[in-house]
């Protein structure tokens, strides 16, 4: 019986030191495994900061709408006005609003014919935006820089930022030259 025990025991020693044996060789190559994800993840962090710096390198012909200033003048009490700037805010655009009751002065300043007029009218750079003009005719504008005084969305479309409802067909858009009516874009 104690014979037995003794073996027992020994053979437990035995298993005690092959365990501890087993857990120093788990312990390294818990320890390489680590280094190795420390490695990969420095490795994929320098590669993502290059490829990012890469992408906004090459990406400076594409007019992006961050902090672009835009003026909006508008009455005091317009909705759908509130509307819109929400839409350009929501875009990137840096937005100042100017709210003024006298609207016709400012378009008759702007030689924004009657048939053009809308319910508000933005300044961008040099130009005029009239009314509830789409996101990517204010990209085109600013992308191309034409010579022209402005552009315009007469009346105000459904479907249109800042007016809701769905669109019901094309939208026409015009520049506008010295109070001369062009097509600039249909969206
Ligand atoms: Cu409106
Ligand atoms: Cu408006």
């Amino acid at each position: 019986m104690a014979l037995r025990d003794k073996f027992s025991e020994t053979g437990c020693k035995l298993e005690v030191k092959k365990m501890k044996k087993e857990t120093s060789k788990w312990k390294s190559s818990i320890l390489v495994i680590t280094m190795l994800v420390i490695l990969f993840v420095v490795g994929c962090s320098s590669n993502e900061a290059k490829s990012l710096d890469e992408i906004t390198s090459s990406d400076t012909t594409e007019i992006s709408a961050n902090g672009i200033k835009i003026t909006v003048y508008k009455s005091p009490g317009c909705g759908c006005c509130e509307g819109y700037v929400g839409e350009l805010e929501r875009n990137g655009y840096d937005v100042e609003v100017v709210e003024t009751s006298d609207m016709t002065l400012l378009k008759e300043e702007y030689n924004i014919p009657r048939t053009m007029q809308s319910c508000h009218t933005a300044i961008v750079q040099d130009y005029f935006i009239e009314g509830h003009m789409p996101i990517e005719a204010i990209e085109k504008l600013l992308e191309e820089q034409p010579d022209i005084d402005g552009i315009a969305l007469p009346g105000m479309p459904t479907g249109t930022p800042g007016m809701g409802g769905t669109k019901q067909g094309l939208y026409t858009i015009y520049s506008l030259t010295n109070g001369e009516a062009e097509e600039f874009m249909q969206i």
